[in-house]
């Protein structure tokens, strides 16, 4: 299959495939989404193969306006206030099924589903021409940092896909934050853009604790007992910028090539000849440019070993040492140990 790459300007062609039943990835504030019609069961089952996604995996349901939720949800209150506060934007709710209106392939046979509104007005343009929501994990192969350019999501799907509606690199960089408004109470399932901090003056307390999502436990969000975000090379996060020299001098000595992920002002410390990857200024930017960064170092596949800078994980800082935690698989460099 011949992979097209729609501009803005071919957006009807875009939603022409998806009425017709084809997946094509689309940008989000986010990330980019692998989209298909989410009312068509084998459509979405195309997402999942294309992702190698494990079927009890669900998808969130991508919605242009808040109505399209309510042919297939309970939309309660709290979760419409939340709707009122954050969309459209990077925050995916998940609310109880009305029976019957929703593939079990969509929903990996839970009785409740995931849905988006998302703040990118082309994306919401493509599902209102194909009348329809969508399916929209993100856009990369399972356990692979998600794709925040559509250079990314060609990458991994080129071939696989029929098209990629083409609106440049992602703004926030990582996947917007999940909200489980079903649990009591609710329950932050991913941390994202959108923080505890700014969901209370609303809804009142959430519970944030991640770790009751452990793998050998029913997990609450089904994504977060697969492995994830992992590039080639082993990821080791350094906690303490006073830690970068001694951390720098343990990576000469180990036996593979090693590359740096951090802001500027650490890779000044670097020798030139290391494989850098900038991650910008500060924790914007580095949110920003995480997954694009995980990515090229899979294209210098002579490194093995990446250090990684951390960010204190408060606010956008959450979701960012969230992701970096599960691509380094909760590697943490130890000035004591090493
Ligand atoms: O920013 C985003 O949310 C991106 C863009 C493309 O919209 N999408 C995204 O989708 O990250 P995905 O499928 O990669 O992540 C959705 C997460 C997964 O961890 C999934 O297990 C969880 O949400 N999820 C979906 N439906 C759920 C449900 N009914 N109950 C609990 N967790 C659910
Ligand atoms: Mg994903």
């Amino acid at each position: 299959m011949e992979t097209k790459v729609f501009s803005k300007e071919e957006i009807a062609d875009a939603a022409a495939l998806i009425k017709a039943g084809e997946v094509v990835a689309f940008p989000t504030e986010t990330v980019y989404g692998l989209g298909a019609d989410a009312t068509d069961p084998t459509a979405a089952e195309k997402v999942f193969q294309a992702k190698h996604r494990p079927a009890d995996n669900p998808l969130i349901v991508t919605v242009a306006d808040p109505a399209m939720v309510a042919k297939f949800a309970t939309i309660t209150p709290a979760a419409k206030q939340l709707m009122a506060a954050f969309w459209p934007g990077p925050l995916t709710i998940i609310l109880p099924i009305i029976p019957g209106k929703l593939s079990m392939i969509v929903t990996g046979g839970l009785q409740t589903a995931a849905f988006r509104m998302p703040a990118n007005a082309l994306t919401r343009e493509l599902i209102t021409l194909a009348g329809r929501p969508i399916v929209g994990p993100s856009a990369n192969l399972s356990g692979k940092p998600s794709g925040t350019r559509p250079a990314h999501v060609l990458h991994d799907f080129d071939g696989a896909i029929a098209g990629v509606l083409d609106d440049g690199p992602t703004q926030v960089g990582v996947e917007s934050t999940v909200i489980d408004m079903t649990a009591n109470p609710p329950a932050i399932l991913r941390p994202g853009e959108i923080t505890a901090a700014q969901l209370e003056p609303i809804i009142g307390p959430v519970q944030t604790d991640q770790h009751k999502v452990g793998a050998n436990e029913t997990p609450k969000a089904p994504g977060m007992k697969y492995k994830h975000y992992a590039p080639n090379a082993q990821v080791v996060i350094v906690d303490h910028p006073a830690d970068w020299p001694l951390a720098l001098q343990w990576a000469v000595k180990q036996s593979a090539p090693y590359g740096v992920l951090a802001t500027d002002e650490l890779l000044t410390q670097v020798p030139a000849a290391v494989p850098t990857y900038s991650l910008g200024e500060d924790l914007t930017s580095a949110t920003h440019n995480l997954f694009a960064g995980l990515r090229w170092f899979d294209l210098h596949p002579t490194v093995k070993l990446i250090l990684a800078e951390a960010f204190s994980p408060t606010g956008l800082g959450a979701a960012y040492m969230n992701r970096l935690n599960k691509s380094a698989g909760n590697t943490h460099f130890d000035r004591d140990t090493q």
